[in-house]
């Protein structure tokens, strides 16, 4: 039983805090804490009507560390989860180690001022989290997450060797509004307008932004069209398995979604340097943001559903093998069970799960760990007790080119 505080109220801050609270043998005392404190409130609300548990909720700026040590050592949590964002990971880690705890969090540290993400800030943490006696947990959402898992998964049971990665990742829901990104727009947007990059023999090519892209064919779905995007996990996966001599990821966008997003970059909002305006500076990605909806709000009317899963090449006992493990959610009955749509609930059950597997002993050790690093079978049973079953096909045909076909 230990007590956690969760950072950041927006669409995957509603689903952790809920899944937390319906485990109070797990989790014995909530506090969610935000930089605007009505949206904590809204939830703690909704969790008293689903599921008529209390959890306390503060006002906190995550920038600020002397703010975040004050708060942490008011609550004194075992740890803390960070579903904020990438900006203020390294703060909340400095303010862990300031004051004792564990730290988890779903996405890699980014400077607000270059749309970059990588390891190498976060990783940089390592010693001083190991002499603290304290565990990180970096990526633990559903991509990063789950796909690390999945991946960590196959390598313990299916193969000898891990030769291609294929991350898969399609939305097919549609939540009814012209133009709206699934989670924070700001990082979202970031995120797929950087150049793609995939892991060849040895090292990272490069590819145009969604230049690349096909069809590919999701179970109970269909064929959607998928782009490749460089995403954060294959950073970690590749070095954590070297046998891997290429890793991709793609993910689907409908041909609205890319109209809207290319007039955005053509006309300028997407631009992450300041534009002086009326005598202020104001960023035109930020202020995008503003004016689209907001994450949490696309749950009520959303139909369809997300399938993300691993697609793996490779050889068990001297033959050819090939793994698809996947997951669908869907966004009305994640609704119907959290008030929240399918994106923010598969990003926020994996967060409460791997939390539970660190408060539980079964993965806590000192020092940073992406999630890959460690067991998964603990992990893949909580992911079918706890909302997210997966499934697994071996030695299926799968959609992509290997280089020993060519
Ligand atoms: N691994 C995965 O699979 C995955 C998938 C999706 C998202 N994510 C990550 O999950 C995180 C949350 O995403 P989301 O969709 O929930 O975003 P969101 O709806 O925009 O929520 C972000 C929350 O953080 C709060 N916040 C921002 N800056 C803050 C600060 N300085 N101090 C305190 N609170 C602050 C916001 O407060 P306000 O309400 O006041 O703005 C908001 O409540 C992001 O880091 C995202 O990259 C990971």
């Amino acid at each position: 039983m230990s007590k956690i505080l969760i950072i950041g109220a927006g669409g995957v801050g509603h689903v952790v805090a809920h899944k937390c609270a319906a485990l109070p043998d797990v989790f014995s005392e909530i506090l969610l804490a935000s930089r605007t404190k009505s949206k904590c409130d809204a939830i703690a609300s909704s969790i008293k009507t689903r599921l008529d548990e209390t959890i306390a909720t503060a006002q906190v700026d995550a920038d600020k560390v002397p703010e975040l040590v004050s708060l942490i050592r008011d609550f004194q949590p075992a740890m803390v989860i960070n579903v904020v964002l990438p900006y203020q990971d390294l703060t909340i880690m400095d303010a862990c180690l300031e004051t004792g705890v564990h730290y988890l969090d779903t996405a890699n540290y980014e400077p607000r001022d270059v749309a970059k993400f990588e390891y190498r800030w976060q990783w940089a943490y390592q010693d001083r989290f190991t002499q603290a006696g304290l565990m990180a947990l970096l990526g633990c959402g559903f991509d990063p997450g789950v796909t690390g898992v999945f991946t960590a998964y196959a390598q313990k049971h299916i193969f000898d060797e891990m030769h291609y990665l294929d991350i898969v990742d399609c939305n097919a829901g549609d939540h009814g509004q012209a133009f709206a990104t699934n989670f924070n727009p700001e990082i979202n947007i970031r995120e797929i307008t950087q150049r793609g990059r995939y892991w060849e023999d040895g090292e990272w090519q490069e590819t145009e932004p969604l230049s690349v892209h096909k069809p590919i064919e999701y179970p109970d779905i269909g064929a959607r069209e998928s782009y490749l995007l460089y995403h954060e996990e294959l950073e970690s996966l590749v070095k954590n398995f070297p046998s891997l001599k290429r890793a991709r990821f793609w993910m689907t966008f409908g041909e609205n979604y890319i109209k809207h997003l290319e007039v955005l970059q053509n006309v300028g909002m997407t631009r992450i340097d300041p534009v002086r305006y009326q005598g202020v500076d104001i960023v035109p990605l930020q202020f995008l943001k503003a004016v689209l909806p907001e994450p949490a709000s696309l749950g009520e009317n959303y139909e369809g559903q997300t399938s993300i899963g691993c697609q793996i090449k490779g050889v068990k006992d001297g033959r050819d093998r090939t793994f698809y493990i996947y997951n669908n959610c869907d966004h009305a009955e994640t609704y119907r069970e959290v008030g929240a749509q399918a994106v923010s609930y598969t990003t926020g059950v994996p967060a409460m799960i791997g939390a539970k597997q660190m408060l539980s002993g079964n993965w806590m050790r000192p020092g940073v760990f992406n999630v890959e690093e460690l067991d998964p079978d603990p992990f893949m049973a909580d992911l079918n007790a706890y909302g997210l079953p997966w499934k697994a096909q071996v030695d299926v045909p799968l959609p992509h080119e290997y280089a020993e076909e060519k």
